[in-house]
């Protein structure tokens, strides 16, 4: 595995393969194993979070570890001091950071500017911490992933981004429905050097409709997917990008032209009754706290193998 995990790009097949399988072990154990005993992962955050915060924090507790909290207002990267000084501050006391950010710029800064392991806990990019979590479920519940069919509605965000580099490095089917609008934003073509361009080629290598009915794009689905339409950071779009995907929302009428058994993912936190009715979320096919609980198991996974726990014990 490379030192950081800024993108999905920064992962091999093998590497996908590797924590995942860690992850489900670590989920089947149960157990409290202090591998990362004496360790400290620091949280820096500029946008707010209820479960990557917690699952890092409660990650690192049960590894032995301890995590360390700053929000914006503690440190105010690029305002109270440069991201290259936090970086070369924190590799002294600190063994890894989890970096929560506007420009996943700043999280490739954190990352070139220190010799400790850098984690993207989301930038505006790229969720890549999800994507993992998503996949452990998606397995769990379908099996062979290269067997499955992932459908996405609604915006090509940061989410979107993450999960369509991960279904080309899985070989996981993939169809991204969207409005035109959409997947012309300025937050899908434009990106920062090599995450851009590696989700520009994972793109290709999945299946994009725009403005086609929803139910024509889940069609075959064994798992339909939805985010929230306007993400953190883009409140000023919202009139904008409420209107242009409107017709994307995640319904029963959607769900009931997917296949039967179909799953219902969203990262979360979701606008109820925006990009997805009560009705879906709170329904038999959703799986969204499963998901979240798998944001532990896999972020346990990642930290193990980036901050030198000893998986050995573990992999058995
Ligand atoms: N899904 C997710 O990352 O949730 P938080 O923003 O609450 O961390
Ligand atoms: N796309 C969302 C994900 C939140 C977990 C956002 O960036 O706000």
């Amino acid at each position: 595995m490379k030192k950081d995990f800024v993108s999905i790009s920064d992962l091999t097949r093998a590497d996908v393969e590797r924590i995942l399988d860690l992850a489900t072990r670590l989920k089947d154990r149960q157990a409290i194993d202090r591998k990362l005993k004496g360790k400290t992962l620091a949280l820096v955050f500029e946008k707010p979070s209820l479960r990557t915060r917690v699952t890092f924090e409660v990650g690192m507790t049960q590894l032995g570890g301890h995590a360390v909290y700053l929000s914006q207002s503690d440190i105010g990267p690029g305002k109270r001091e440069s991201v290259s000084d936090i970086a070369r501050n924190l590799e002294r006391w600190v063994d890894g950071i989890a970096a929560r950010t506007f420009r996943h710029g700043t999280v490739v800064e954190l990352a070139a500017n220190g010799s400790i392991p850098v984690i993207n806990a989301l930038s505006d990019e790229e969720h890549p911490c999800q994507a993992l979590a998503d996949f452990l479920t998606i397995r769990e519940k379908k099996g062979d992933l290269a067997s499955v069919r992932l459908a996405y509605l609604g915006d090509v965000n940061n989410v979107c981004r993450s999960l369509v580099m991960l279904a080309s490095l899985t070989g996981t089917s993939m169809v991204v429905g969207t409005p035109a609008a959409a997947l012309q934003s300025p937050a899908t073509v434009s990106g920062e050097g090599e995450e851009a361009s590696a989700f520009a080629s994972a793109l290709r290598r999945v299946e994009v409709r725009t403005d086609v009915d929803p139910k024509e794009v889940v069609k075959d689905a064994d798992v339909i997917y939805t985010d929230i339409w306007v993400s953190m950071g883009e409140e000023d779009r919202a009139e904008e990008k409420v209107r242009d995907l409107r017709a994307y929302q995640v319904n029963s009428e959607v769900l009931e032209a997917a296949k039967k058994d179909v799953i219902f993912m969203h990262c979360l936190p979701a606008k109820r009754n925006q990009e997805v009715t009560d009705e879906v979320l709170d329904g038999p096919h959703s799986v969204v706290f499963d998901q979240a609980e798998n944001r532990l198991h896999a972020q346990k996974a990642l930290l193990l193998l980036l901050l030198g726990g000893d998986v050995e014990s573990i992999q058995r």
